[in-house]
């Protein structure tokens, strides 16, 4: 719920806007001068409303004290018939407006309505901007194996060229990274970098997602669109998954990496371009040429700079010095104090085949973080697999026990999700299973969840 502090003497006034605020659903809270005003200030605040004359002190002081903790807290004044120069001064020094006694309790309402509506924007701009900053930071990369060091090598080297790179490697290993990682360290890290997954747009939009067409084009083609092509021009262009490209486009893909130029669909006009591509597999394009699937001069055209990254059990170095990365990553997110890695744990992550590669671990160590309650991840922690919630059910049990089995697995797999989903707030994670506080607590308990 949404509530308001209003800070106002005149008892009646406050009995007023307090009935009125309440009316709208609000939740009101009131003082009677600036001291209790600002022992009352919060977080959990939406808007102060305060009076400008009060018994001891100004509404100034409960302004600045707002401002000074909360600076997200809109505050709006009340003021008397010829205050209107305190009031504008007030506005100077950040409150986000005044009104005029005598006024229409429904004119303040709009205007706290607006102020927080305005307060909303603000915030999520600046969470947006702050995502944005990390989203064009470098990427960490985390790696001590010989092999990284070779995958790293070459990422240093050709960064600062044009030269068009193929990154290979299993699923997970870490492709997409390696490539936003060149387009940083390149003299195009301010442009953009734009990706495209060949596989997982559907064949027939692809070509208009690459090369965008002209109004008209065909029907429902209203508005000129450009493609990821144009966007990504001064840029970077990531090919994701080029392997599952269809025959006709990898034809005109070919044509537009020879000549550094296209035509959007259903136009003439030729577009230049200058852009740096970087394509990606986890399949080996050699052997789809041999069997005819992918275009052989394409390929070549693609492979000018092939970065292999062997999978994470090739290399298993980079296991441990992963998995604290993610460790910290995620304990810093869930606002979680530092956590280590019990070395049982670590032996056994050490031993794992990992054939999901980084990606795996990255999400197991997620998991793991979410649940753990102590200072170490234990090894169970890592351990539960989907299939680990399913319990071992006898070939002779009878039919009641196994509809009891079955619900226990259910309901351990659907508390764990909503865990996940929250990021281990447990609070939250009882809203979504609609049950008490404590109902999830004592399941987490007997589940033996975390
Ligand atoms: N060396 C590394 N250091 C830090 N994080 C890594 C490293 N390698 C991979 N990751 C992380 O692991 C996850 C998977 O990596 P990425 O998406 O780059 O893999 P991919 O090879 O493109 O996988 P896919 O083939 O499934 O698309 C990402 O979250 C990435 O940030
Ligand atoms: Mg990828």
């Amino acid at each position: 719920m949404q509530t308001i502090l209003i800070i106002e003497d005149k008892k009646s006034m406050a009995d007023m806007l307090t009935k009125a605020f309440q009316a709208e659903g609000f939740d009101v809270k009131t003082a009677d001068n600036v001291k209790d005003g600002i022992s009352s200030i919060s977080s959990g605040l939406s808007a102060v409303v305060t009076d400008l004359k009060l018994p001891d002190g100004s509404g100034m002081d409960m302004l600045k004290a707002v401002k000074e903790g909360f600076p997200f807290i809109p505050v709006v004044m009340m003021t008397a018939y010829g205050s209107i120069e305190t009031a504008v001064r007030a506005v100077k020094e950040g409150a986000y407006d005044f009104i005029t006694k005598p006024f229409d309790p429904d004119h303040l309402l709009l205007i706290i309505k607006r102020a927080i509506a305005e307060r909303n924007i603000a915030r999520e701009n600046l969470i947006l901007k702050k995502e944005f900053q990390r989203f064009l930071a470098a990427p960490e990369m985390v790696g001590i194996s010989k092999a990284w060091d070779e995958v790293m090598e070459k990422v240093k080297k050709v960064a600062p060229l044009k030269t068009t790179v193929l990154i290979l490697g299993e699923s997970g290993t870490g492709k997409e990274l390696v490539a936003r990682a060149i387009h940083h360290m390149s003299i195009r890290s301010k442009e953009p970098f734009v990706a495209i997954n060949c596989a997982a747009i559907p064949k027939d939009l692809i070509e208009n997602e690459m090369f965008g067409h002209e109004k008209g084009a065909f029907t429902g083609a209203g508005e000129l669109k450009p493609g990821r092509f144009e966007l990504a021009d001064r840029g970077t262009i990531f090919l994701d998954e080029i392997g599952d490209m269809d025959t006709p486009l990898q034809s005109r893909l070919l044509r537009v990496l020879q000549e550094n130029e296209f035509e959007r669909v259903g136009g003439t006009k030729t577009i230049k371009l200058d852009v740096r591509v970087i394509a990606a597999s986890n399949k080996n394009l050699e052997k789809e040429v041999s069997v005819g699937w992918f275009r052989e001069d394409l390929f070549y055209r693609l492979n000018v700079f092939p970065i292999f990254i062997p999978p994470l059990r090739e290399r298993r170095e980079d296991i441990i010095p992963l998995a604290r990365h993610f460790v910290s990553l995620f304990a810093k997110e869930m606002n979680k104090p530092e956590l280590s890695i019990s070395s049982e744990a670590e032996s056994m992550l050490i031993t794992r085949e990992w054939k999901g590669n980084v990606r795996e671990l990255k999400n197991v160590v997620e998991r793991a973080v979410i649940l753990c309650e102590g200072p170490a991840l234990m090894p169970e922690l890592f351990n539960f697999s989907e299939n680990s919630f399913r319990e071992k059910i006898p070939s002779d049990a009878p039919l009641h026990e196994i509809a009891g089995s079955a619900a226990r697995s259910a309901e351990k797999a659907q508390i764990a999700e909503a865990l996940k989903k929250t990021h281990g707030n447990k609070s939250r994670a009882a809203e979504i299973l609609k049950v008490s506080y404590k109902t999830l607590l004592n399941k987490i308990k007997e589940y033996r969840i975390g």
